[in-house]
């Protein structure tokens, strides 16, 4: 609807009807004024799936929704790296959304993972804001275009679950747009989300619900967004008042509209402007009237159609971490034991807001009937995962299946009280009596795969004994069968880690300072998150990020800079060829880092600056060309509150993964940007005289000390700490 009539409708609006626009009308619908015809439409969680609740309403996913379908969560769909799989994902949601009149969908979860404890790390994407960014714009984009809306949350810095209400995190400005903000920026100018959702935390002490700075100045006058601001489900509204003023437009839920009430009193106080609701009523209107019309009264929902989509997507998603002696894939000469409770009822999603009321699940136990390579499966259940002990019997019988077969694939996992909406783990290992049975396995069997079912790194006590593991994350209901797709080879995995696996938890960068802390969290590390820290530190890890492997192999050759020199106005095109070096078609993610040249700032060795997924059939090359600008080079720097490429030459590098380097060449920039300098009586005077501009203030001062022995002295010291610098 065009601006004109959206502000007459408001002119129209009694100031209680305008202020009650700022809440919701229950737990999951808008207001609507009936005498104005606005509608009063519905919204729903997310992000991976559909849970529109009918009756019951809540926020953690304990009461039933409807029946949906169960997407892979945000840990697999990252790991593809790929955009044009996710925007396909995010269309079939936004599909779905419109066949059950859902206006906007809560999603993408979207927050960094700076710590693997983290509970929700399943519905996030990574430690890498690049990746968690561009992931999310996809899924914004798919959705979009069916005329339904995305929730980027949770806006901003919300890193755990521990007192998530009202902890604060607590970091630099640089450490905040770097990493925390920048997770969100690309995907918001990019792609514009209907809406935005606001966190509950606090950051350096201030909610984020009643910061002006982050919910106006941010995110609209510097990116321009251009929906509305809901809070996160009750909590992050603060204080009504403020946070209007300060950008958070409607609420959720409306509790007893005890704040539409006190809206009405402030503007009649002359306390609260009347504009300020005006405005807000306006974003949320302009967002109503964008979905009702272009509703699609005609879409349906085909969960048979999605069900296998989900399984598709699943199958582009998961990350092939070994496979020794070419264990994988699996041939119909072998006997196959099926072992652990999860090949047959799969752990695929995570718990709380996100949980959905699934339509079907496939194991992988199921879909194995019907692929000709697994023909020769049997089963055991191994362990059971409601309480972490070990069950002698299912244990005897899995270690007998084990040997009585050639190869042994173990399917572990976290089970749902391990890692959940609403708190952290206490601890990356898996459940004792899992690894207990991979142990007993492996004295039986040599050739053993692990299939792993959880939201986020684990440890792997196992992970040198064992010659296949297969990272299948919580990759939705039809998670069984594209893993039996790729252990059978009809799928070839392509999925890369969007997040380290370290080796200990007391390896990760935050691990001193993650969970502790009364009502907040200090973000230490700064921005050393994920593979920032483990490669600067040259640390070995399970597996870095980027990392994955394929049943076909690539080779990076001939890289190009399209120029040696360029400014930070400037942009730079890296092309590099790319080769399908073994005997099958395959998918690689080409991943493009930037080294920084050694300077005065702290800086992470290298930063991963773009990334395209390409498929190549066996024998194919072609060549990948990526287009940088001043962001790919530059750190924000606080002086100017601006990016900033210093002057010096870098390394553009295609890796791998984050640790291996595989072919580069460098790039000297020259900024334009001047950095404002301050001198004191303390500067040494070789630093004054490197910057010409001080250079000619001080010329005449030291003209007139040349002419006297005691500025002769000074002379020679200052020549001496030149010579020094
Ligand atoms: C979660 C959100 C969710 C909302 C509604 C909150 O507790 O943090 O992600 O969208 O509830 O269920």
């Amino acid at each position: 609807m065009e601006k004109e009539k959206i502000q007459s409708l408001i002119s129209q609006m009694t100031l209680e009807e305008k202020a009650g626009m700022c809440s919701g009308a229950d737990f999951w619908h808008l207001k609507g004024v009936e005498r104005l015809g606005i509608p009063s439409v519905m919204v729903t969680d997310g992000p991976h799936g559909l849970r529109k609740q009918a009756q019951g309403a809540d926020h953690l996913g304990i009461n039933e929704s409807e029946k949906a379908i169960c997407f892979p969560a945000g840990c697999a769909t990252a790991s593809s790296f790929d955009r044009e799989l996710i925007r396909k994902q995010g269309e079939l949601l936004g599909q779905e959304c419109q066949a059950m009149d859902v206006s906007t969908i809560l999603g993408p979860a979207m927050n960094i993972k700076r710590s693997p404890l983290c509970g929700r790390n399943f519905e996030y994407y990574s430690e890498d804001p690049l990746v968690s960014t561009e992931m999310a714009a996809a899924l914004i984009k798919g959705v979009q275009s069916k005329n339904v809306g995305t929730s980027a949350k949770h806006f901003v810095a919300n890193n755990q679950e521990k007192r998530r209400m009202t902890n604060s995190s607590d970091m630099d400005e640089r450490t905040l747009r770097e990493i925390y903000l920048a997770s969100f920026e690309g995907a918001i100018k990019k792609e514009k989300p209907w809406t935005v959702m606001s966190s509950y935390n606090r950051i350096n002490g201030e909610f984020v619900g009643d910061k002006k700075e982050y919910l106006t100045e941010i995110l609209r006058e510097e990116w321009g967004f251009d929906g509305y601001v809901v809070s996160d489900w009750g909590g992050a509204v603060n204080d009504r008042v403020s946070s209007l003023a300060a950008g958070l437009d409607l609420e959720m839920p409306p509790g007893d509209y005890e704040d539409d009430r006190l809206i009405v009193k402030k503007v009649q106080e002359g306390k609260l402007d009347e504009s300020v609701v005006d405005q807000a009523c306006e974003r949320i209107l302009n967002i109503i009237f964008r979905y009702t019309e272009n509703r699609d009264e005609k879409a349906v929902f085909d969960y048979e159609k999605d069900h296998k989509a989900a399984a598709e997507i699943e199958a582009e998603c998961m990350v092939l971490l070994k496979n020794e002696n070419e264990i994988l894939p699996l041939t119909s000469d072998k006997k196959i034991a099926f072992i652990g409770k999860y090949a047959k009822t799969p752990r695929y999603q995570g718990g709380g807001s996100s949980h959905i009321n699934s339509w079907k699940v496939e194991s992988a136990l199921e879909a194995a009937k019907e692929i000709p390579e697994l023909a020769n499966v049997t089963f055991a259940e191994g362990y059971q995962d409601e309480k972490d002990e070990v069950i002698e019997e299912l244990q005897m019988k899995a270690v007998k299946a084990a040997a009585e077969a050639d190869v042994a694939v173990l399917f572990l996992g976290l089970p749902d009280n391990f890692e959940s909406e609403g708190y952290d783990r206490k601890h990356m290992n898996l459940p004792d009596c899992q690894n207990e049975l991979v142990e007993k396995v492996l004295e039986v069997q040599k050739h053993v795969v692990v299939v792993l079912h959880n939201g986020s790194a684990v440890i792997m006590p196992w992970k040198d004994q064992v010659e296949g593991i297969l990272e299948a994350y919580l990759g939705g209901e039809a998670v069984g069968k594209a893993v039996a797709e790729v252990l059978a080879g009809r799928k070839n995995p392509c999925g890369r880690l969007a997040e380290t696996f370290p080796l200990r938890l007391e390896d990760t960068p935050c691990y001193l300072t993650y969970g502790k802390g009364y009502d907040n969290s200090d973000y230490r590390e700064g921005v050393f998150v994920g593979y920032r820290y483990y490669t600067s530190r040259k640390m070995e890890t399970a597996f870095p990020f980027g990392y994955g492997l394929s049943y076909t192999t690539f080779e990076y050759s001939d890289l190009q800079v399209d120029k040696k020199e360029m400014s930070d106005k400037d942009t730079v095109e890296v092309s590099v060829k790319v080769k399908n070096t073994g005997d099958r078609a395959g998918k690689t993610v080409v991943q493009l880092y930037v080294e920084a040249p050694e300077t005065e700032v702290v800086r992470p060795v290298r930063e991963l600056r773009g990334f395209e997924k390409i498929f190549l059939e066996a024998g194919e090359e072609k060549t990948v060309t990526f287009t940088l600008d001043e962001r790919a080079f530059a750190y924000w720097n606080t002086l100017i509150h601006d990016w900033y490429a210093e002057e010096g030459t870098y390394k553009v590098m295609i890796g791998e993964n984050a640790d291996q380097m595989c072919v580069g060449e460098e790039i000297t920039v020259h900024p334009t940007k001047e950095l404002p300098k301050t001198y004191s009586l303390n500067t040494c005077l070789g630093e004054l005289m490197r910057d010409p501009k001080a250079q000619t203030v001080m010329a005449p001062f030291m003209q007139g000390m040349a002419q006297n022995d005691a500025a002769m002295d000074m002379q020679k010291q200052m020549k001496m700490i030149s010579q020094e610098l």
